[in-house]
């Protein structure tokens, strides 16, 4: 592999262009891809919409390039109306949780995601694609809602974001979506996001106000 063009720098992986095919996505700080290789493969094979995995290697994984743009993006440039957004995101979390579970146990596990937001799905000319399986595992489907709650409930309430007020509106929209089940395991979705060793301390003093904002819509 000669010279990979830089295509976007995240957290804590940068992603490369090889060539108009492939891209490479490295971790910068270690780490294996090999899990979420594995479940990316997996979840392909049952149709949902992954890049196709080529070579998964330590922090290396080389998979298919996806045309277009990320649904963070659409949004930001006006390309992308809230409410089809929140119909795509609650639509991607229906299609997982209805494959069946890979390890399978216990009995109501799913596949998750745990990172579903805007900014891991990419619009591209075969539909919603999802990305960034670095956090996948298998559980309640109910918790993979309740942290993509969680993580655009923490944009809504960060008065300085200048997405707030659009964040709000999507979170709204999701949350008609997909009803209040997800309301039983927002206890733990809060604890995994708060023991993300990625968030910032300012995200993390958002997160008390986040739930409130997610439970302030279901009144009991
Ligand atoms: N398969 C892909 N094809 C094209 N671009 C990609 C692909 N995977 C990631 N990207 C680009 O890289 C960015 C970061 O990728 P992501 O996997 O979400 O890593 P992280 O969030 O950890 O930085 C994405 O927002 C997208 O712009
Ligand atoms: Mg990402």
């Amino acid at each position: 592999m000669v010279d990979p063009v830089p295509l976007a720098s995240g957290r804590d992986a940068d992603v490369f262009l090889i060539d108009d095919r492939r891209v490479l996505r490295r971790y910068r700080n270690g780490g294996d891809v090999a899990a979420e290789a594995a479940v990316m493969a997996y979840v392909g094979s049952l149709g949902f919409p992954v890049p196709t995995v080529y070579e998964a290697r330590g922090t290396d994984l080389v998979m298919e390039r996806l045309d277009g743009r990320t649904m963070l993006a659409a949004l930001v440039a006006g390309e992308l109306d809230v409410l089809a957004a929140a119909d795509c995101l609650a639509g991607l979390h229906r299609r997982l949780h209805a494959l069946p579970p890979r390890l399978g146990a216990p009995d109501d596990a799913r596949v998750l995601h745990l990172d579903l937001h805007p900014d891991n799905v990419m619009l591209t000319s075969r539909g919603p694609v999802l990305i960034d399986w670095r956090n996948a595992t298998e559980g309640p489907a109910d918790l993979d809602v309740a942290l993509s709650a969680v993580i655009l409930a923490q944009v809504a309430v960060d008065g300085e974001h200048p997405l707030a007020a659009p964040a709000a509106t999507l979170l709204e929209a999701f949350l008609d979506r997909v009803g209040g089940g997800l309301l039983t395991v927002l206890g733990d979705a809060l604890t995994l996001r708060r023991n993300d060793p990625a968030l910032t301390t300012t995200e993390r003093e958002w997160l008390d106000a986040a739930a409130a904002l997610i439970t302030g819509r279901f009144p009991a």
